[in-house]
């Protein structure tokens, strides 16, 4: 297993280019499912979970050819149509295939995930809104099996669910007619989803709102598409530099998608700008000096402040003039970072869904664990900003979601490498 090893204190300068959305790939490539015909999708991140939904691909019946950052999906044997416990329990997003393979086949098995290090994570949402379009189901040896010939439908969820909202787009996608999904997640990466399932023959309205009308069709052809940037991955590193100071370009961030936190930036004291290249957002910049103000966030689904940068932004207020309150409200238990941030130094005071973060002026570097993608991250931002050398464990949960997060940070000026735990 491999841990990185960070010796901090050094202000961050220079630019990279922000790679392609995680979440977002993550969908369409599934998605892909709903085609017999190749699909050519670009700009998808070199992640171990885009790895994990190859791998699930190739399992179902789907040839996988990556080329550099385009990965072209095409047909092979005739598609299976069930998702195996040893996939869906390294990522939790293989429970998407069923929609799409249930809407195509009138039949889906997956097993069910578990629930995970930041919270239970049912999956009800998903299953309600299939069955809503006609879908009986039952459980076997901890699988979930999905029988009957979907029809369109209404559907209001419960929550505005990013997963629940992709499966059942996909699944509409597939079925003759409209489906109406209220309550809907307007996340970016259901916005790219639909403009997916648009270029596979779909008629799709109001991706990105609460209301997202498919109208699908029983014969979807290839599309290529390109994938949009990670706003999640962009917004890691404008909080690794405002936490460590310094100067820093991210080339092919967009900005739009990434509003609240741009706003909390700018009222802890960063200079934040969108560079523009012809009309068009071509990045992002930011720049830092001193101990950040505090500002109180509230984790929110979009276009609130992103649960998965909550982790990082708590690192960060952690050396504020000041107290904060970061109220945590999509996950239950997503403040696991919080103690390992102690241990450098953090003063972080947890109730069950909130924290009270009193600034301290430095933190100190000391061995500590990643139990999540984005609490690995926050362990990141906190040893690039503290003084002496950290040791951060578990790197594999952070390989999940950055790509070789240890050259772009290097790149940035970081002393930062991967080692032999
Ligand atoms: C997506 O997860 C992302 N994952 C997560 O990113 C992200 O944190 C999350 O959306 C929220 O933005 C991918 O896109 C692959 P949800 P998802 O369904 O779809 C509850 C990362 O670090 N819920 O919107 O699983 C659920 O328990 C990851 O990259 C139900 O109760 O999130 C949670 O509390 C982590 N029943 C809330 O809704 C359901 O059927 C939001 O979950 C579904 C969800």
């Amino acid at each position: 297993m491999d841990k990185f090893v960070i010796d901090g204190g050094r202000r961050l300068r220079g630019a990279v280019a922000v790679n392609g959305s995680k979440n977002a790939a993550l969908p369409i490539l599934i998605a892909t499912l709903l085609t017999d015909e190749p699909c050519l999708v670009d700009n998808v991140p070199r992640l171990r979970d885009i790895r994990t939904t190859v791998r699930l691909l190739e399992t179902l019946g789907k040839r996988v050819v990556f080329r550099g950052k385009t990965v072209m999906v095409l047909p092979n044997r005739r598609l299976r149509t069930r998702a195996p416990y040893e996939l869906v329990k390294q990522m939790r997003a293989s429970i998407l295939v069923l929609g799409p393979l249930l809407a195509r086949f009138g039949r889906a098995r997956a097993a069910l995930p578990g629930g995970c290090a930041i919270g239970l994570r049912p999956v009800d949402i998903h299953l309600k809104g299939l069955a809503a379009m006609g879908a009986r189901e039952r459980t076997e040896q901890g699988d979930v099996i999905l029988e009957g010939a979907l029809k369109p439908g209404r559907i209001r969820l419960r929550l505005a669910s990013v997963g629940a909202t992709e499966n059942l787009m996909m699944a509409a996608a597939a079925v003759e007619g409209e489906t109406v999904i209220e309550n809907a997640a307007r996340e970016p990466e259901i916005e790219d989803l639909g403009r997916f399932l648009a270029a596979l023959g779909a008629r799709v309205a109001g991706a990105g709102t609460s209301r997202v009308r498919v109208r699908g069709s029983a014969r979807l052809h290839g599309a290529r598409h390109r994938v949009i940037p990670d706003r999640i991955e962009t917004g890691t590193y404008l909080i690794a530099c405002a936490a460590a100071g310094g100067g820093v370009k991210l080339a092919g961030a967009e900005p739009r998608h990434l509003g609240a936190l741009l706003s909390a930036l700018k009222r802890s004291g960063a200079e934040v700008h969108a560079l523009r290249a012809a009309g068009s957002s071509a990045g992002l910049s930011i720049r830092m000096k001193g101990r950040p103000r505090p500002v109180s966030i509230r984790t929110r689904p979009f276009p609130g402040f992103p649960t998965d940068l909550q982790a990082p932004w708590m690192a960060y207020m952690s050396l504020a003039r000041g107290r904060s309150t970061i109220r945590e409200d999509i996950f239950e238990r997503r403040f696991l970072h919080a103690a390992e941030l102690a241990r450098m130094g953090a003063e972080v005071a947890v109730s069950e869904r909130a924290a009270v973060v009193t600034g301290v002026p430095e933190l100190r570097g000391a061995p500590v664990m990643a139990s999540d993608i984005r609490a690995g991250a926050a362990l990141i931002v906190a040893a690039l900003a503290a003084a002496g050398e950290s040791e951060i464990h578990r790197v594999y949960h952070i390989d999940r979601g950055y790509e070789r997060i240890e050259s772009v940070l290097r790149r940035l000026g970081a002393r930062m490498r991967r080692a032999k735990a």
